[in-house]
């Protein structure tokens, strides 16, 4: 059998959150030889991540942390041996809660070690008062981004409009379903960069919101960080300034490709200049005053870019 889990971060344990998983609970089912695994985060015992570095550091790349999202953790355990990953929550502050923040962030490792890449994930958010449900949805994705997860999508829900959600939620755990079954079947399908910004565009768009950070939100090249740095000289060390010299060469062309509405050929130079953004300010920043080795060879590899 293929296995779902489903997380619920709602401490109403009947609540509008839990209707809808359990409708989402339906939908997955009704896919033939998968089955669905329900827990509630909130009985578990797991607290933010401590920034030790260690999942970065060891070759295992696992949290040191003893508690149920540690390295040998109960709660880790069940994400490992998961074909498939829904997470329903309650809409808190017009965003997503702090309990499933707290849940995807203690997945850091999985960066690392490149685990939980190609793993489907779907999320249903649900608010009752006013709203933020598409905001909320579109965190988890920009969360989950970075481990790879096959975005297989969202409900974001209201109360006002439940029985469509209800629906919505039971069609999501369907595909989820169909999702989990063909990656027991065929194996994990790992994701690379370039299909990790085609694949996440909505209900967050990684590659607009990429540029749009780059860029200090006011979407002129000019006053990009990369373009910046350079001008500036705020990187001093040479290995750094390579990537970055690389960087910003291929990501202002990714932008005006994307400007002029080639968002194909704009992902593949995003995805290469993106990483090796990622390998400047780790070479000059974090390789020898905060993580003390070299970026592990699983995340990003930029070696055919320079
Ligand atoms: C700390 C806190 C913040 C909340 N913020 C919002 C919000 O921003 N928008 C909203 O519509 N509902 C908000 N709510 C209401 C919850 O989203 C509500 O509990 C939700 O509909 C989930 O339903 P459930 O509790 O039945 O699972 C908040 C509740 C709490 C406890």
């Amino acid at each position: 059998m293929a296995r779902v889990l489903a997380a619920l971060a709602s401490k109403r344990r009947k609540g509008w959150t839990s209707q809808l998983m359990a409708a989402a609970r339906e939908g997955i089912e009704s896919v033939p030889g998968v089955e669905v695994e329900t827990l509630n985060l909130h009985d578990y015992n797991f607290k933010v991540c401590n920034a030790c570095f260690n999942c970065i550091r060891s070759d295992a790349h696992l949290c040191t942390k003893k508690d149920d999202m540690g390295g040998s953790g109960e709660l880790f355990a069940k994400l490992l041996s998961t074909n498939g990953l829904l997470i329903a929550d309650p809409v808190f502050l017009w965003g997503s809660s702090a309990l499933v923040h707290t849940f995807i962030e203690r997945m850091y490792p999985f960066i690392w070690s490149g685990v939980g890449n190609g793993m489907p994930f779907a999320s249903i958010s649900c608010a009752s008062n006013s709203g933020f449900q598409h905001q909320a949805s579109k965190e988890i994705a920009k969360q989950v981004f970075n481990f790879g997860f096959s975005y297989i999508g969202c409900v974001p829900a209201h109360v006002s409009y439940l029985e469509a959600a209800v629906e919505r939620a039971r069609a999501l755990g369907a595909v989820l379903g169909a999702a989990a079954k063909a990656d027991m079947e065929r194996g994990r399908t790992k994701l690379a960069d370039r299909d990790k910004f085609a694949m996440y565009a909505e209900p967050w768009d990684a590659a607009s919101d990429y540029f749009a950070n780059l860029t200090n939100g006011d979407g002129d090249y000019a006053s990009s960080m990369t373009h910046t740095a350079l001008a500036q000289g705020a990187f001093k060390k040479e290995r750094a300034l390579v990537a970055l010299t690389k960087a910003d060469e291929l990501l202002e062309s990714s932008f005006e490709n994307m400007q002029r509405g080639d968002r194909d050929t704009a992902i593949d130079l995003l995805s290469d200049g993106s990483a090796l953004w990622t390998e400047a300010t780790w070479r000059e920043f974090l390789e020898e005053e905060v993580i003390g080795v070299e970026k592990p060879k699983a995340y990003r590899p930029v070696e055919d870019l320079l």
